[in-house]
């Protein structure tokens, strides 16, 4: 295989991807790496897609960044996975603020899906329809959420309900990081998947979020333990934002790298893994400062981590 996305779908997974932004395509030397459909089969937006950008002001919807990162994917043959519908972050005042009732509220959600995702229709292969609507002891997130504040947990069923119906195609997953090993909070995320499942509305992934740090990831069995939890479910699971942080200052590559292997290792052996997600691909761009989480170094170098994924499948 020449690439991180050729060595995953080679092992029979759907793709290898990584998070991209506006910003990131602006700076060409970095955006030249993101184009090669070898090593990257599917893009995320970073925040794009978010509720704040695509819908600033009530009704007034703007897809031109989300639109340009679409288009090079389009360009260069690789797929999209859509991020994210409900979230109790990134949501503009006018929503959080507003003072709108539990109905109103349902109104605006449905309304806010209906849009994007019908805008978007037959482009995405995935939607993280709700984001992080857990707290780490695996109950469902109220007192920092409008969504769950305002309207309960029952705005995750109606959600998806109204993504399936705006984008039949599109695989609707549940979104959450903590979630990647067995515990408290995973097993909220079985249950939310039940509840959602009980409500008759359809659910077809989940994604860890996977942000983990250098040397306290462990084996691969307890990722293979979990994700096999979820298949049981009917469901499939993905890597959807990984990245691994070092220690600012005393950075270990080689072990960060033995780090990535091991989650593509766990991907493996779960057929109901599709596939791997990575938070950006250069230390020059991640959301987490100094900790160089990602697979190419500041100067875009390939690091240790790169042939290790390779490997790896
Ligand atoms: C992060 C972005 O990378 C940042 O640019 C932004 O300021 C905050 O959000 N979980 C998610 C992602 O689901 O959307 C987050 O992305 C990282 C954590």
């Amino acid at each position: 295989a020449q690439g991180l996305h050729d060595a995953a779908t080679a092992a029979g997974k759907k793709y290898f991807g990584t998070e991209l932004s506006g910003y990131v395509m602006s700076d060409a030397e970095a955006n030249e790496i993101a184009k090669n459909a070898q090593d990257f089969g599917q893009y995320t937006c970073e925040n794009e897609m978010k509720f704040d950008a695509l819908q600033p002001s009530q009704d007034a919807f703007n897809y031109d960044g989300a639109d340009q990162i679409v288009a090079q994917a389009e360009a260069n043959g690789q797929i999209m996975r859509c991020h994210t519908l409900v979230w109790h972050n990134q949501v503009p005042s006018w929503v959080k603020d507003g003072g709108f009732d539990k109905n109103a509220l349902i109104e605006i959600m449905k309304n806010h899906i209906a849009n994007v995702v019908g805008h978007y229709k037959g482009k995405c292969y995935a939607w993280d329809v709700v984001n992080e609507a857990l707290n780490e002891d695996g109950t469902y997130r109220s007192s920092d959420s409008v969504w769950g504040s305002t309207i309960g947990p029952e705005f995750i069923p109606i959600a998806f309900a109204a993504a399936a119906e705006a984008d039949p195609d599109a695989k609707l997953y549940y979104n959450d990081y903590n979630c990647d090993r067995p515990g408290a909070k995973a097993t909220g995320a079985l249950n939310l998947i039940k509840m959602v499942q009980d409500a008759g509305a359809p659910i077809h992934g989940f994604g860890m979020q996977g942000h983990l740090t250098t040397g306290q990831v462990g084996d691969a069995s307890q990722y293979v333990e979990n994700m096999q939890a979820f298949a049981a479910l009917g469901v499939e699971v993905a890597f959807t934002e990984l990245d691994i942080a070092t220690p600012a200052g005393s950075p270990d590559f080689n072990q960060q790298a033995a780090d990535y292997a091991t989650v593509v290792s766990a991907c493996k052996q779960v057929e109901a893994c599709v596939g791997i997600t990575t938070w950006g691909f250069t230390d020059r761009y991640t959301w987490i400062g100094d900790s160089a989480p990602l697979i190419w170094d500041k100067d875009l170098q390939k690091k240790a981590a790169y042939d290790a994924i390779i490997n790896a499948w």
